[in-house]
């Protein structure tokens, strides 16, 4: 079975040609009350000589101490492997072929990762039930690559879109704390020439959280994906009253919008040489507008969060045809 899995900062994603499956990249103690009536569903993994932990949303809400981690050593770290080990028990076979992606800057760690991730057999167990799982095939792209797959495949990895599949494309993946900016060109080439921004999606949501807090106390309770909307729409509806933000969003998305189309500029000056600037990752949602309004030929692609993954997959369906 082909499977996708693209770990980032902020969410954990899996795509096996059918089902999206995502949940928050954080490890945490157990803790949980096992007489507790909470009607969530477990999701704990034991690793042998690592011990048992909480994974995803669950580790987020419940464990005492979470562990999270940003740096370059992460890939080789346990909690990175948790969040593997995690992917893992959510697909049933027990033999996989992966395709998943590092950060552009990190990619030359590709080989220590292929290690990792093909190790033998990966032995755990998933809510009580052991699994023994054997990675046959593991193939590591630059992440913001998957996007590309993902628009210029198929679902059998065929190309369906041929001007993508040999042209040259701006990327810009805007993640949870980093925005990577690269060129692809072709299918299968990467220029050397990258640039990445440490700032995501993560920080502009939370921005413009506490600056509605400030005005309308009201607002605490909005999850993440209802900022996104209200992000969007620069506008919210208290009591019935439906209220106009854009200078509070503005202030907040503007400097980083900026900030990408300065490094635009320097990259691929008027970018008349792409055929396409392709905007992905979750904060896409809240800083492509303002791209493509600078830029006729940028598009937002569908579904931003899962296209890294979704293309992992499609190059997995790929090599394996
Ligand atoms: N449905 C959504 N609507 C709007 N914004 C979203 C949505 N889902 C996620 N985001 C925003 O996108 C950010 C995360 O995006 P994404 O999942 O692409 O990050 P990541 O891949 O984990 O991070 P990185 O690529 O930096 O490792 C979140 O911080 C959130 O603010
Ligand atoms: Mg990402």
């Amino acid at each position: 079975m082909i499977i996708g899995i693209d770990i980032g900062y902020n969410a954990t994603k899996l795509f096996d040609g059918k089902t999206k499956t995502i949940f928050a990249s954080a490890s945490g103690t157990v803790n949980k009350s096992r007489f507790s009536l909470t009607t969530k569903e477990d999701f704990i993994v034991k690793i042998p000589g690592d011990g048992e932990w909480m994974i995803g949303e669950t580790a987020v809400e419940e464990s005492r101490i979470i562990a999270r981690r940003e740096d370059r050593k992460w890939i080789t770290s346990p909690e990175y492997y948790r969040l593997f080990i995690g992917a893992l028990s959510k697909v049933k076979d027990n033999i996989v072929s992966i395709v998943t992606g590092l950060p552009v800057a990190f990619y030359d760690d590709k080989d220590e990762l292929e290690q990792i991730l093909k190790a033998g057999e990966h032995i755990f167990s998933a809510n009580g039930v052991d699994r023994k799982v054997t990675v046959d095939k593991c193939l590591v792209i630059p992440q913001p690559f998957g996007t590309v797959a993902c628009l210029a495949l198929d679902e059998n990895g065929n190309i369906s879109d041929k001007d993508l599949a040999s042209g040259n494309v701006g990327i810009i993946d805007i993640g949870g704390k980093t925005t990577n900016i690269l060129t692809v060109s072709k299918l299968s080439e990467v220029a050397r020439q990258t640039v990445s921004i440490n700032t995501g999606g993560w920080d502009i949501a939370r921005d413009v959280k506490n600056q509605l807090n400030k005005i309308y106390p009201a607002m605490e309770e909005q999850r993440d994906h209802e900022i996104a909307d209200i992000v969007r729409n620069k506008s919210i509806t208290l009591f019935g009253n439906k209220i106009n933000i854009a200078e509070i969003v503005d202030s907040v998305v503007f400097p980083l919008s900026q900030q990408v189309i300065a490094e635009i500029n320097q990259m691929w000056g008027s970018s008349a040489g792409l055929s396409k600037i392709v905007i992905t990752g979750g904060g896409a949602y809240f800083v492509a507008p303002y791209i493509m309004q600078k830029y006729s030929h940028a598009i937002m692609v569908d579904d931003p969060v899962f296209s890294n993954v979704i293309g992992y997959y499609k190059l997995g369906a790929r090599t394996n045809a």
